[in-house]
């Protein structure tokens, strides 16, 4: 990446930066903090992550300010998340202080490769967490590995900020009623992988997933939270096997910050006719709004406002979320570390 770099069409994509960071947990302890150019990691062929799933995952961006600064949104957050996807599957939980110097040696180290202020494209750091202990019969791992790395992105849905249209899934899930939805773990993509393709190569951004016991309440967007606007109302799902979403939450402390009543309960599907706009939202996604939301099995269609267009307070709430993010508005909620 360098001063010819075309910033403003960058995939979301892997790009190898030269740098990643690596902490391995064995005899019960966790070790040194270590930089890696190469990209590949050695993993036993018996170890838990490849046969019995011993893997988690977070997702969060660092992002350039107009003053050239670097700052990092409620990284603290995703460390907090790491570790309950850690706990659910029995894995050994990273440190705050472990997660915190692998973040600042992974920015320290790849400060190029965070895109330009104004280009639309941030950095994306994704932090992995997998057991290695070689097993055969079924246990736990006693030895973990803690990478992080980091890729320069543009928007994760092509539209970026245009409004995309999604489609119910009523034939799989993603997440069962006490499984493991509510954490960040590969199984659940691995799950939804194929209606994943599906529901792309037919023109849709994302299948929109209900809970899966009684499959009659949103629960949220393969990638992504979902929330609507319902007249003065910041509507969003709470339920069992949906990931908490860190930009949900923030945009949910927005919305009261402009006088919207939020509501986070169960939303019955048929509840969208009566809803103003509605949007996709996670760290990757962004604020991602969506035109139309379409359930084949009932032929029904829901739209939201202008098909060209987001709606008025979806704009509102994506300019302050990632006004905040590069710092060109003033953040009163204590998200920001500069790194
Ligand atoms: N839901 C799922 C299934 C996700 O993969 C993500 C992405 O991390 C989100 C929601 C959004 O979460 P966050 O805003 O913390 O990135
Ligand atoms: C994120 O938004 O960080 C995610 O992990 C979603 C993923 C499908 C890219």
């Amino acid at each position: 990446m360098n001063a010819n770099t075309d910033w403003a069409t960058q995939p979301f994509a892997y790009t190898n930066t030269g740098a990643n960071v690596r902490c391995s947990f064995s005899n019960n302890q966790w070790g040194e903090v270590t930089v890696h150019a190469d990209d590949i990691i050695p993993v036993h062929i018996s170890a838990t992550c490849l046969h019995y799933g011993q893997e988690c995952f977070e997702g969060l961006k660092a992002y350039r300010g107009k003053d050239n600064a670097i700052r990092m949104f409620r990284w603290k957050d995703n460390a907090a998340r790491l570790n309950r996807s850690a706990a659910r599957i029995a894995m050994q939980e990273v440190p705050e202080e472990v997660f915190e110097k692998c973040l600042r040696a992974l920015i320290e180290n790849n400060k190029d490769f965070v895109p330009p202020y104004g280009t639309g494209a941030t950095m994306y750091i994704r932090p992995l967490l997998i057991g290695t202990t070689p097993r055969l019969g079924l246990n736990r791992s006693d030895d973990y590995l803690f990478v992080m790395f980091a890729s320069p992105v543009g928007p994760y849905f092509k539209n970026g900020f245009k409004p995309g249209n999604v489609v119910v899934e009523r034939d799989t899930d993603r997440a069962a009623p006490l499984g493991t939805g509510a954490v960040k773990v590969g199984g659940n993509y691995a799950a939804a992988l194929n209606t994943t393709l599906r529901v792309q190569q037919e023109g849709y951004s994302s299948a929109m997933y209900l809970d899966p016991k009684e499959k009659t309440y949103i629960d949220e967007c393969g990638p992504a939270n979902f929330f609507a606007i319902k007249g003065n109302t910041y509507i969003t799902p709470t339920s069992l096997s949906i990931l908490e979403s860190i930009t949900n939450l923030s945009l949910m402390r927005l919305a009261e910050h402009i006088g919207l009543q939020v509501e986070r309960r169960q939303i019955l599907l048929e509840e969208l006719a009566e809803c103003d706009e509605a949007a996709q939202c996670g760290t990757a996604a962004v604020l991602s709004p969506i035109y139309s939301v379409t359930d084949p099995a009932n032929n029904k269609k829901y739209t939201f406002g202008n098909p060209d267009e987001a709606g008025a307070v979806c704009t509102k709430l994506y300019e302050m979320l990632t006004g905040i993010q590069s710092g060109d508005i003033e953040d009163e909620f204590g998200w920001i570390t500069k790194f």
